[in-house]
C-alpha cells in the first residue's frame, strides 16, 4: 500500500486527493493546506487524524517523512521550495506542472531528485488521457510514417481565459508563469513525447489585445456587481462566467466555488457575496493581467521535423486542435469531439472514436490515469512509458523558457545542449 502525502488542497489537490481514495493500492496518510477549513474538511472526508493534517508547511516538512510519496499541487512560485524540501525528506513526488517558473529551478531540481535516487513525476495529464493515448497508438503502429510536422492549437476559450488569466492565479507573470508555459507546456510535452524530437530552434510571437484599461467602455465599473451598465452586453459579466444561465451561455466557472470564496461547501448566495469583492469579481479590462492572450511558438526539431503551437484566447470552447502530418498519411482531429481522423495516402480515412464522455472527465479522463500510473510505478515498479518523468519534462519547459526569450527578443533562438 502505497502512502501519500498531499500538500495544496485546490483545485488540482482535491481532484487527485479524491483520485487516491478510489485506488486500492494507495491511501492518503498527511494533508497540508493553508486554508483551514478546506483542510478540516477534507480531514474528515478522509477520515486522517487531526495530528495528520497541517495548515503550515513549515510544520509538515518540520514532521520528516509521513508517507512514501507527496503530490505537490500548491502554486506554480510554491513548486521549488516545496520540491527541495520534499526530496531532502525522501519523498517521491507527484509535482504539479510547471515544475518552476525558473528554468535553472527545473535543474538543480532534477540534479538533487538524481541524487537522492527519488522519482519526479510530472502532471502532463494530456499523455494519460484517452484521446492522446489513442493518438500515440496510431503513430506507434507506423500507420502514417515517419512524423513530418505537427500544428497544435490550445484554444483556451474566452470564459476560462478571463477566469485564470485575466482575474485570477495565472493572470501575472511576476506570482506565476508566463501563459505559455502554465498553459501550454501540455502542448510542448505532448509535442515531444509524440515526436521524440527535442527542439533545436524557434521564434515566437506574442500578443495582449483585448483584457487592456484603454478597452474598458464607458460605463464600466471595478467590479461587475457594482451596477456596470454593460452587464447585459458583457461576455465577461460575472453572472454570466459563475451562476447564471442566459440563452448562449452556461456558467462553466460555477466549479470554481471554493477558489473564488474561499470555502469548503460554498453555495451560490456565498459565491455571489464573494464576487463584490473578490479578484474574480472585476471588470476584465481593469485587473493587473499581464499574460500574453495570444501567443505563437514556431519550432525546429531534430532531424528536420516542424511543429508550431497557437495558444489563444479567443475561442468559444476550451480545446485542442492537433494535426499530425506522416509521410504516408495524417491525423487530425480535436479532443473535445472525441475523435480524430486518420488519414493515409493512397488509402482510407479512418476515424477513431474516443468516446465524448472522456472529454467531460477531468483533463479528458487523465487525472485518473495518471494517479494510477504513478501508484502502479511506486507500488508495482510499473513504469509505463507515458509517465512524465522529470527529466523529459526538462526538454519540453525548455521549449516554453526559449518561446518567451524569442518573443520578448524578437529573435529566433537555438537552444544550447545541456548534458542532463
Ligand atoms: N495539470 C494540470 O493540468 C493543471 C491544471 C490546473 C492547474 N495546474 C497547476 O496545479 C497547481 C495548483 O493549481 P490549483 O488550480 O489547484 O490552484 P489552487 O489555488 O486552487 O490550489 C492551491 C492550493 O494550495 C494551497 N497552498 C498555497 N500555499 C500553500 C502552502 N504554503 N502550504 C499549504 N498549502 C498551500 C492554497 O491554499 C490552495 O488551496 C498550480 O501550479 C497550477 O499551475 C495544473
Amino acid at each position: 500500500m502505497l502512502k501519500v502525502a498531499i500538500i495544496g488542497l485546490g483545485n488540482r489537490g482535491r481532484i487527485y486527493a479524491y483520485q487516491l481514495s478510489k485506488n486500492k493500492d494507495a491511501r492518503i496518510v498527511a494533508l497540508c493546506e493553508k486554508n483551514k477549513s478546506v483542510l478540516e474538511s477534507k480531514r474528515v472526508a478522509f477520515g486522517l487524524p487531526q495530528s495528520a493534517a497541517y495548515s503550515s508547511d513549515k510544520e509538515f516538512f518540520a514532521a520528516g517523512k509521513l508517507a512514501d510519496a507527496i503530490i505537490i499541487a500548491t502554486q506554480d512560485r510554491d513548486h521549488f521550495g516545496h520540491a527541495m524540501q520534499a526530496l531532502e525528506a525522501g519523498y517521491h513526488i507527484l509535482l504539479e506542472k510547471p515544475v518552476s517558473p525558473v528554468y535553472e529551478e527545473c535543474e538543480t531540481l532534477y540534479h538533487l531528485a538524481k541524487k537522492k535516487d527519488l522519482q519526479v513525476v510530472v502532471c502532463h495529464v494530456l499523455r494519460y488521457a484517452p484521446f492522446y493515448n489513442a493518438i500515440k497508438k496510431v503513430l506507434d503502429s507506423g500507420a502514417i510514417g515517419e512524423i513530418v510536422g505537427i500544428n497544435q492549437t490550445e484554444n483556451i476559450g474566452y470564459w476560462h481565459y478571463s477566469h485564470s488569466y485575466v482575474r485570477g492565479n495565472w493572470r501575472k507573470e511576476s506570482e506565476t508563469s508566463p501563459s505559455i508555459l502554465a498553459k501550454c507546456c501540455h502542448d510542448l510535452d505532448i509535442i515531444y513525447y509524440f515526436t521524440g524530437k527535442k527542439c533545436v530552434s524557434l521564434n515566437s510571437n506574442g500578443s495582449r489585445k483585448l483584457f487592456l484599461p484603454q478597452n474598458a467602455p464607458e460605463g464600466s465599473t471595478a467590479y461587475c456587481l457594482d451596477g456596470c451598465a454593460h452587464r447585459a452586453d458583457c461576455p465577461f459579466d460575472v453572472r454570466k462566467i459563475y451562476y447564471g444561465v442566459t440563452r448562449y451561455t452556461i456558467p462553466k466557472m460555477i466549479v470554481n466555488k471554493t477558489l473564488v470564496t474561499g470555502k469548503p461547501h460554498a453555495s451560490i448566495k456565498e459565491l455571489k457575496e464573494a464576487l463584490k469583492t473578490s479578484p474574480y469579481g472585476r471588470c476584465v479590462y481593469r485587473s493587473d493581467n499581464d499574460v500574453m492572450e495570444n501567443q505563437v511558438v514556431n519550432m525546429k526539431l531534430e532531424d528536420g521535423v516542424t511543429a508550431t503551437l497557437t495558444m489563444t484566447a479567443f475561442s468559444k470552447d476550451c480545446f485542442r486542435r492537433i494535426h499530425i502530418y506522416g509521410t504516408q498519411g495524417e491525423i487530425f482531429g480535436n479532443d473535445k469531439d472525441g475523435k480524430f481522423r486518420v488519414s493515409v495516402f493512397g488509402g482510407p480515412t479512418k476515424t477513431v472514436k474516443v468516446g465524448r464522455l472522456t472529454a467531460l472527465l477531468g483533463h479528458l479522463g487523465g487525472d485518473r490515469m495518471i494517479i494510477r500510473d504513478f501508484v502502479d510505478f511506486l507500488e508495482k515498479g510499473i513504469k509505463n512509458p507515458r509517465l512524465s518523468l522529470l527529466e523529459t519534462t526538462l526538454e519540453s519547459h525548455k521549449t516554453a523558457f526559449l518561446a518567451e526569450e524569442s518573443r520578448k527578443s524578437g529573435k529566433t533562438v537555438v537552444k544550447e545542449e545541456t548534458n542532463n
